[in-house]
């Protein structure tokens, strides 16, 4: 039979590298990237009411309430590409309620993956990046500066990656990741993600690997 398809969370304090470790992830194993921050900023680039009410609370570095986030998500989740080739969950769940409110089965990850990073780095981080809007690829002006002059130029800056803001992102994070930790203890990958990129998607790796591993193990011998 043929294994079925990962369901993989990936959780840490803002700018610990979450978008840039899907980014290597997605490209290995083929999982779709699904990140709660990104839906949430396309809801406010698109205009809708809950874009406008979810940009509240994101300019405050609050959580944007549950009864928009969860069905949003939910509905990504299931769309077929992700169910087909599995998926890869940034930024959620980022409170109890949160987990609560996907169940112990059809959403519960085979890995919660959790990038740990000292307070200092976070800072420097968020003020040094930067997005591409063409191609959607993070930036950082000093430990992945663009490849051309021609990026360079078009390169924007996020609403809510100012020093201010991100020790407020930073507070909602410390206190909720404590609960969110113990709902998922028995599939944590705690990672240090102080390192380099490459260094970080290292230990990620190896967990994915052995993953499919017994998962291919598994699904031959049924
Ligand atoms: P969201 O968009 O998820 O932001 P965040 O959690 O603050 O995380 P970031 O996107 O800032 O950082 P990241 O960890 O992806 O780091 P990145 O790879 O870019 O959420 C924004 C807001 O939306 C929240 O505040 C909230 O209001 C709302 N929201 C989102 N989800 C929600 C939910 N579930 N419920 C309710 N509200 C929700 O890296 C950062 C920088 O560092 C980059 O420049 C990068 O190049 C650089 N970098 C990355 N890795 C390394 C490395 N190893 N070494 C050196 N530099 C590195």
């Amino acid at each position: 039979a043929k294994p079925e398809p990962l369901k993989i969370m990936i959780s840490g304090a803002p700018a610990s590298g979450k978008g840039t470790q899907c980014e290597i992830i997605t490209k290995k194993y083929g999982l779709v990237h699904v990140a709660a921050g990104d839906l949430l900023r396309a809801e406010i680039a698109s205009g809708t009411e809950n874009g406008k009410q979810a940009k509240e609370y994101m300019e405050k570095g609050q959580l944007v309430p549950n009864e928009i986030v969860v069905m949003m998500v939910k509905e990504r989740l299931s769309k077929p590409d992700a169910q087909e080739k599995g998926w890869l969950l940034d930024g959620y769940p980022r409170s109890a309620s949160q987990a609560i409110a996907f169940g112990e089965v059809e959403f519960k990850p085979d890995l919660f993956i959790v990038l740990e990073v000292p307070e200092e780095i976070l800072v420097e981080r968020v003020i040094g990046r930067r997005l591409d809007p063409v191609t959607g690829r993070i930036y950082h002006l000093k430990y992945s500066p663009p490849e051309t002059e021609e990026i360079a130029v078009r390169l924007t800056h996020r609403f809510d990656d100012t020093e201010e803001k991100v020790k407020l992102r930073l507070r909602t994070h410390n206190q909720n990741v404590e609960a969110v930790l113990s709902m998922y203890e028995d599939v944590t990958l705690k990672v240090d993600g102080s390192a380099s990129k490459e260094e970080v998607f290292a230990q990620i790796d190896s967990a994915l690997t052995k993953l499919l591993e017994d998962r291919k193990a598994t699904s031959g011998s049924l």
